[in-house]
């Protein structure tokens, strides 16, 4: 009977050019087109290559330090790999038969320096390899998107220095509830991205933990030193156990929580600044660079790069639950679903820094209109200031509640706003009602009254900016 060699063969042509595997020798028969098209995964994990082979190069490190490789060996790989990574930034594109990124530096692995190549994966799997290099993926993106949101941060900060003495309305339900400054609004969306900041550095410390020795599930049988390779790598921690290693996702969900809560930030500022500056608002005019066009309504400016932040909050949001969906099924070690982590992960990375920066320009180009803001305070928001003028007079808020809601309903019966309504509506409203109760339906004297810390009042604003800017300056808070 005529044998074929295996499909694993290296040797072996299949008219497709050299096809280069990791496995294959314990198969028959190749595999199907249609296993090898939803089985490869270059297309999403290619970006992985400078991890993996750094962590390849620990790897042969720590081979010649359990006494696997000789020292020379051990060097020649890892001038290799440093060849494979020269052709990598030179362009290198997978072949046909790449598997994955992993499969495709090995390969041009054994392009560079012949078969001395493939002593490296000894005592290693593709499981504890691409749970090292998506690790170490996450840690190298944090930079990136740690710059966007202080940018973005930035840009909050610097509004807010220049809109202190804007007044402005604030809304609980929607419904226009009590004056703030317009400085303390804008930076009501400065401290939850200051949240997701220190959320994405925690994403980055659990992706700190070393899966590689764990090999397939039970750990490596050669000797390798993991606690040097967790130095060399630079991760903080060793992974305990080598079954939980090679499943463990968690630190990619840290990181979609971390980035599904910044997307739900964003999407909320995005809902705030469409709202606001709608033509029914009026609060703030969008600029040309960050906004579209209609093809048909030649008036039309819109806000684009919001609504498409709005879209985000969603998709993030959408890539936490994918994951989380995934894993809750999963029994313990490694299981193929998990390669869809990358796609999923990237997706969302990507994303979140295609939005900010445009975010952030978006909002930086705003030109708030500050007298529109002002004439929106009406004088029915500083209700509660005319309740609070009674507790001064030694009302209970109960009964200053009670009567200033008599009043607000005499005004909407009239129909006309709360100071506009006689003197002797308000002595009719309590017998405390003095002359001077009017003054407290003036909106600047309600945000001064509210300078408690956190609170909207000139001085607790001012202190909330040098809160910020020490955040943007990386000065510990005052
Ligand atoms: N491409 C695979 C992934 O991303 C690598 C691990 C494959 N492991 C395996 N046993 N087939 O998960």
């Amino acid at each position: 009977m005529k044998s074929s060699p295996p499909p694993g063969d290296a040797s072996r042509g299949d008219g497709a050019g050299q096809r280069h595997k990791l496995w294959g020798g314990r198969f028959k028969a190749g595999p199907a087109a249609a296993l090898t098209a939803v089985n490869r995964s270059i297309e999403v994990d290619f970006r992985l290559w400078p991890y993996d082979i750094w962590g390849s190069q620990g790897w042969a490190e720590a081979l010649a330090s359990a006494g696997v490789l000789t020292a020379e060996e051990s060097s020649t790989i890892r001038i290799g790999l440093e060849g494979v990574a020269k052709r990598f930034e030179a362009g290198e594109l997978p072949i046909d038969s790449d598997e994955d990124v992993h499969t495709m530096i090995d390969r041009l692995l054994h392009e560079e320096i012949g078969d001395v190549a493939s002593k490296l994966h000894t005592g290693r799997s593709r499981n504890d390899q691409v749970a090292t290099a998506t690790r170490l993926w996450i840690i190298g993106s944090i930079d990136s998107i740690e710059t966007e949101l202080r940018a973005l941060q930035a840009v909050m900060l610097r509004h807010a220095e220049s809109l202190t003495d804007a007044v402005m309305p604030a809304y609980t339900h929607l419904q226009r509830a009590q004056p703030v400054s317009a400085a303390h609004w804008m930076l009501s969306h400065f401290w939850p991205l200051q949240r997701d900041y220190d959320r994405i550095m925690f994403a980055s410390i659990a992706a700190s933990s070393l899966p590689l020795g764990s090999g397939a599930i039970a750990g490596s049988a050669y000797r390798v030193p993991r606690e040097e390779l967790r130095e060399r790598l630079g991760f903080l921690r060793l992974s305990d156990n080598s079954i939980d290693a090679v499943g463990d996702r968690d630190f990619i969900a840290d990181m979609l929580y971390a980035i599904s809560m910044l997307g739900m930030h964003l999407s909320r500022l995005a809902e705030d600044m469409i709202l606001f500056g709608s033509s029914e608002f009026g609060f703030l005019r969008f600029g040309d660079a960050f906004t579209t066009g209609s093809s048909m309504m030649p008036q039309k400016r819109n806000p684009d790069v919001m609504e498409i932040a709005r879209g985000f909050g969603a998709r993030s949001l959408g890539a936490l639950t994918t994951l989380l969906a995934t894993l809750k099924g999963l029994p313990s070690g490694y299981n193929k679903d998990l390669q869809d982590d990358k796609r999923i992960l990237f997706d969302a990375v990507d994303g979140v820094l295609l939005v900010l920066p445009a975010v952030a320009g978006a909002l930086a180009e705003c030109a708030f209109q500050v007298d529109v803001m002002e004439r929106a305070v009406s004088s029915g928001m500083m209700a509660t200031d005319l309740a609070d003028y009674l507790v001064g007079k030694g009302v209970s808020f109960r009964d200053a509640h009670g009567a200033v809601g008599s009043l607000v309903r005499a005004a909407e019966e009239a129909e006309c706003e709360l100071d506009e309504l006689p003197p002797e509506r308000f002595k009719g409203a309590h017998a405390m009602f003095g002359a001077d109760a009017r003054e407290w339906l003036d909106a600047r004297a309600s945000i001064a009254r509210r300078d408690v810390a956190g609170g909207t009042g000139p001085n607790a604003v001012r202190k909330q900016i040098e809160a910020a800017r020490a955040v943007l300056e990386e000065k510990p808070e005052p």
